[in-house]
């Protein structure tokens, strides 16, 4: 659709807008919090990039070992020609690989970190000159709004891979699932198994400190954003299992006394405080296929790799 001179910018102005005032929220509650979203600038993308190369962090190769050995299988599951949209495609390695399996039609891989996006689309128009691929900037963490083209599409998967659901409360996660099933798509997503402590834990506490730098990088991307004064120096990575809610929990904690400002706000940190930066929920077979269950989900098949470590589903909509 054409747009109106101005119209970008006035978008722009709203988000960040938006965003300031959802981090002053965050910064001012009793138990201070940074939506996980704001790990993801360009710095914290290529980060991220990093802690999936890392050998603590399991996630990633025992999805791509799902994906190597039952790519058959799935691709029969998913059916071929789909408007495949890929949620939070980052640099768009996992749906590369799929490409050439699953033969969708249309590809439209969603980022927040759209610059990033469009760097990495580009190598696929090479790779596959016929694929349609439609790249859209946009945050889908509270609601999940299609473009129109996309709309009229008949057979959408939805694909989310890398447990990104993780990152959601189970509340949140429901109403995203619901939101999905309500757009009409079947959806391939990939979830994180419930395991050993120890393997949970050191893949959230590497030992190259990717991870610790991963979540610092959120302090210095709220900096630029909402212009606090957040000193890196004073706070450090803490990352654990929480049992009774079957998440690895991160938080930045002070190691001293500190006082940290933004344009017409401030918010005092005693040392030993912490500000919960994320949530990682992981998940039995049976909570995974109760949670699809729930969210209207039909015909649910799922595969794991050979360490049991990764779970991915596909959920049928009808
Ligand atoms: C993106 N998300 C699924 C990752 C996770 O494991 O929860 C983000 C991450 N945080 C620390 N390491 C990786």
């Amino acid at each position: 659709m054409p747009r109106a001179a101005g119209e970008n910018e006035v978008e722009f102005a709203t988000a960040r807008d938006q965003a300031r005032a959802d981090l002053i929220a965050g910064l001012t509650r009793p138990l201070a919090g940074i939506s996980p979203k704001y790990f993801y600038d360009a710095q914290g993308s290529k980060l991220f990039e990093a802690i999936c190369a890392l050998d603590e962090y399991y996630p990633t190769r025992c999805e791509h070992e799902i994906f190597r050995l039952h790519g058959p299988a799935i691709a029969e599951a998913v059916g071929q020609g789909t408007a495949l949209i890929d949620l939070g495609a980052g640099n768009c390695e996992k749906a590369a690989s799929l490409l050439g399996i699953l033969h969708p039609r249309i590809y439209v891989p969603v980022d927040i970190s759209v610059g990033f996006l469009h760097q990495s689309v580009a190598p696929l128009r090479h790779a596959f000159p016929r694929l349609a691929i439609h790249p859209v900037g946009a945050d889908f963490s509270e609601s999940l709004i299609l473009p129109a083209f996309l709309q009229a599409q008949p057979h959408k998967l939805f694909f989310y891979p890398g447990s990104s659901l993780g990152n959601f409360s189970p509340v949140q996660a429901l109403r995203f699932l619901r939101n999905i099933r309500e757009h009409g798509g079947d959806l391939l997503i990939g979830l994180d198994r419930v395991k050993e402590i120890s393997v949970l834990e050191s893949a959230y506490n590497d030992a190259l400190g990717v991870t610790a730098a991963f979540n610092l990088n959120s302090l210095r991307h709220v900096n630029q954003i909402l212009n606090t004064d957040f000193n890196l120096a004073n706070w450090s990575h803490h990352a654990f299992f929480n049992a009774a809610q079957n998440r690895i929990e991160m938080h930045l904690r002070a190691h001293r006394a500190c006082c940290v400002t933004w344009p017409g706000g401030v918010r005092e940190f005693a040392a030993g405080d912490s500000i919960h930066t994320e949530n990682s929920y992981k998940f039995t077979l049976e909570s995974a296929t109760e949670l699809l269950h729930r969210a209207g989900f039909t015909q649910i098949t799922s595969w794991t790799d050979p360490l049991q470590n990764f779970l991915v589903c596909h959920a049928r909509t009808d």
